[in-house]
């Protein structure tokens, strides 16, 4: 009886870039698709960071067994760093990890990354899966973590709306999104924020400035204004609070609803305050729409790896998860139209936007 033992294939699983709400459900969904196989998985630590160090842990069912029900992700993750300038090195610890395969659930910061790898002729079997509570990724309908980061918007307006009323306060309340104002309008239209203020459509601030005092003609108490951090009004530009240093995009917003709240004391004589959710946006457990999304998209990506299917990407299309090519991940942010049916929908209901 021969006692030499088959080699299992090795599949490498990464997260990267910011968290989003949904990766441990990506991680859970996968191996538990992917175990019929019988395939030695291992997961890359702290993203990009993970390869350059050469540090991985084993998965396997038990490992990662009630895992979607947690925000953050087991793996760690990271996006301080990036692969230009190290592309050679990146490409020779990847090959020391003798990966079959990899699937990274990242953002735009991975996959260009990876690709500026790839481009330089590495052969790396790549499967992505588009990740970011912006929900600012070209080539799906939808990232996982959005509707959470939402959630979090929504009852944090509808819970504010009581203290507000209260002290008869205007309360400005900033969410993350960069140049993608998506949180801050899908976040703003589920608690019926009364203004809504997106980096895609820069205000005019005597437009607004009329708002909020004919809502206080009117008798109102309070006055709820959710602003995305990139917004901005006419002619200004978005507000870059610090940079961090090394990352794939470097500067960080914020500022905006502080700056806002001295305004509307100013211009209105309405007293104001302001609240940065910030990360609370990406720690949220996940809803059940983004546990859907990513118990699917673990799924494909399992019947991918079994298929031999490597170098796409999972994407959401028309209420469906399916594929598409990884390079439709890799372009330019995608930012609402300024007569997207959101925006309609919130001027339909009498909100400033
Ligand atoms: O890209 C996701 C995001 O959450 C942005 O909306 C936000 O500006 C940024 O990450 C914050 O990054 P960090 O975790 O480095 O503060």
């Amino acid at each position: 009886m021969s006692t030499s033992s088959t080699k299992r294939r090795r599949i490498g699983l990464l997260t990267g870039g910011g968290d989003a709400p949904g990766l441990n459900g990506i991680i859970e969904a996968t191996v538990r698709a992917l175990a019929p196989m019988n395939l030695e998985i291992v997961g890359i630590c702290d993203g990009f960071e993970g390869i350059y160090d050469g540090r991985c842990i084993p998965l396997d069912v038990e490992r990662v067994r009630g895992a979607h029900n947690f925000a953050g992700t087991l793996l760690g993750t990271s996006n301080k760093s990036g692969t230009k300038g190290r592309e050679s090195e990146f490409a020779q610890a990847l090959a020391k990890l003798q990966l079959e395969g990899l699937i990274a659930a990242g953002g735009d910061g991975t996959f260009e990354g990876l690709s500026r790898v790839l481009n330089g002729g590495q052969n790396l079997r790549l499967i992505g899966v588009p990740k970011t509570i912006d929900n600012d990724l070209q080539g799906t309908d939808v990232t996982f973590g959005f509707d959470t980061a939402c959630a979090v918007v929504a009852e944090s307006v509808d819970a504010l709306r009581a203290t507000a009323e209260a002290h008869r306060r205007v309360i400005v309340v900033e969410t993350m999104g960069r140049t993608a104002g998506w949180i801050a309008l899908g976040g703003g239209l589920a608690s019926y924020a009364d203004v809504i203020l997106i980096p895609e459509r820069p205000y005019d601030p005597e437009a607004l400035k009329q708002h909020l005092l004919k809502l206080r003609a009117s008798g109102r108490r309070g006055a709820m204004v959710v602003i995305g951090e990139g917004a901005h009004a006419k002619g200004g530009k978005p507000r870059v609070a610090f940079h961090v240093a090394g990352s794939p995009q470097s500067e960080r917003l914020g500022g905006v609803a502080e700056e806002l709240a001295r305004w509307v004391e100013r211009e209105t004589q309405w007293e104001a305050r302001h609240v940065v959710l910030g990360h609370l946006q990406r720690s949220r457990h996940p809803t059940t729409t983004d546990r859907f999304i990513t118990a699917a998209m673990g799924v494909e990506v399992a019947r991918m790896v079994s298929e031999n299917q490597w170098g796409q990407a999972v994407v959401v299309r028309d209420g469906r998860v399916t594929r598409a090519p990884l390079t439709d991940l890799m372009k330019p942010a995608r930012l609402i139209d300024t007569d997207h049916r959101w925006v309609k929908l919130a001027q339909a209901l009498g909100l400033f936007i």
